[in-house]
Formats: C-alpha cells, sequence, structure tokens
C-alpha cells in the first residue's frame, strides 16, 4: 500500500505495509526508509491529541486511524509547518488565554450527576486543534478564538460553581461567538465527539442573556419601517 506524504513544498511516496494505523505506518517509513520524517505523537490511544494530520482532506488522529489505501496526508492547515508533519500549535492554544476560559468567581457548590453530565463532553477536548484547521473562519481570520476555545468557554459559562459567567461571556464576544459561521465543520472532525457547533449556538443564547447581541444583526438592512422595503411587503397594495 502507498501513501504520499506532503514534506514542505515537495510530496514524497512510501510504500507501507497493510492493516496498520497510519502513526504505525509513519513509524515504519522513519524506520526503513527516511529517519528524518518528523510528526508529532505520545500516547498511541488518542487521548493526548499531538497526532492530528490531514488524510484526503480531512483531520483525523494519526493513531487512531486506519488506513484503507493509496492516500494522501498533510500536516494541519492554518499553523505554521515546523517541518513535514509537526506543526506550530501554539497561537491557536492562546486563544484560551484571550478568551479567559476557566472559573473567574468560585462558589462552593454540590455539583449532581447532571450538572458533571451538562458539561462531561466539552471537558473530553484533548487539544488536538482539528477543529481549528477544519474551521473556515479561523482560516481567515487569526484572531478568531475558536471551536475549542468556544466550547470551553461555554463549558465554564454553565458550571454551576461560577457565580460570576457574565466575565467569561464579556471576553468572547470580539473575534468571538458570533464570528462563527456555523457551519458544522468543527463537529464533523472532532475525534472526541464534541460539537463546538452547538456549544456556540447555545453560548449565542447566555450572550444575549447577559445584554450582548449579534453585531452583524444592526447592520442589516430590513427595510423601511412602512414594511414597504426590504420585507417585499406592500401595505398599500390591498
Ligand atoms: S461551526 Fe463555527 S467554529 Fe466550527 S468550523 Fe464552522 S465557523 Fe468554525
Ligand atoms: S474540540 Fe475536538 S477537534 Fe477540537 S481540539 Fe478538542 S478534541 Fe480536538
Ligand atoms: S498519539 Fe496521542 S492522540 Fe494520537
Amino acid at each position: 500500500m502507498k501513501i504520499s506524504i506532503q514534506r514542505e513544498t515537495t510530496v514524497e511516496s512510501f510504500e507501507v505495509s497493510k492493516g496498520l494505523t497510519l502513526l504505525a505506518a509513519l513509524y515504519e517509513i522513519k524506520e526503513k526508509y527516511d529517519g528524518s520524517l518528523t510528526f508529532s505523537a505520545g500516547c498511541r490511544a488518542s487521548v493526548c491529541g499531538t497526532c492530528a494530520v490531514r488524510v484526503n482532506g480531512r483531520e483525523v488522529l494519526a493513531c487512531s486511524y486506519k488506513l484503507q489505501g493509496d492516500e494522501h496526508i498533510e500536516p494541519l492547515q492554518y499553523h505554521p509547518v515546523l517541518r513535514d508533519l509537526k506543526v506550530d500549535k501554539s497561537h491557536s492554544l492562546q486563544t484560551l488565554n484571550k478568551s479567559q476560559t476557566w472559573l473567574h468567581r468560585y462558589t462552593q457548590t454540590l455539583l449532581t450527576p447532571e450538572d458533571e453530565h451538562r458539561s462531561e463532553r466539552q471537558t473530553d477536548c484533548i487539544l488536538c486543534d482539528s477543529c481549528y484547521s477544519a474551521c473556515p473562519v479561523y482560516a481567515v481570520n487569526p484572531d478568531f478564538l475558536g471551536p475549542f476555545t468556544l466550547t470551553r468557554a461555554y463549558r465554564y459559562t454553565i458550571d454551576k460553581r461560577e457565580s460570576h459567567a457574565k466575565s467569561i461571556v464579556d471576553a468572547v464576544q470580539s473575534n468571538g461567538v458570533w464570528d462563527c459561521t456555523l457551519c458544522g465543520e468543527c463537529t464533523a472532525v472532532c475525534p472526541k465527539g464534541i460539537d463546538p457547533k452547538m456549544d456556540i449556538t447555545l453560548l449565542r443564547g447566555e450572550s444575549v442573556k447577559f445584554g450582548h447581541s449579534d453585531p452583524g444583526f444592526a447592520t442589516q438592512n430590513f427595510g423601511t419601517p412602512d414594511f414597504g422595503g426590504g420585507f417585499g411587503f406592500d401595505p398599500n397594495g390591498f
């Protein structure tokens, strides 16, 4: 079985054994053909999030992806490539700092199993960056806070122990919750089953509760107040 690998400006093809995970195939290439092939890996068990790459244009974890045929492997998009499949994830990680996604004012309170269940899924994030690589908004706006940060912001906003959720919500208004197009690409690629698109939608609801609104909405033209304009409805036409 042959796989091709994007290595900076060139593409190189290698013959690998059948039935391997992509990560096992990368190690095989490194041992058999080219010791300089560079990629990231840690746990080999879908836990550490370091091995995310793109296969045929889709983000996957190399340690859990089973090779299926002749495939094209690339590094994650919108991240500076350090070498071959290894990228620099520091910029996207900084969005967590910018958005202040943590408990701001902690109040001791009893969490029920239902409370824990509400934010369990978001807590599973392994910071693999697949969602940033798939996000069309992050592609054009590197200041966009991005999927995993907004998911995490939602997780802390609904945490019963947070008694000042407004400060978390306030921090995600600019380049954040309203900039997402709700395309769902992040949800489609997440290896942990997290649904950032839904969390962002719910975070919009939380934003409205704290007095925010979609800044794009204010600039839209809905026609003149006599309903003769953008609605296409003429009350004098009857
Ligand atoms: S739903 Fe929003 S955050 Fe997710 S990929 Fe689309 S634009 Fe990006
Ligand atoms: S939300 Fe999912 S895709 Fe995004 S970093 Fe976390 S685990 Fe990876
Ligand atoms: S090596 Fe840890 S998630 Fe793949």
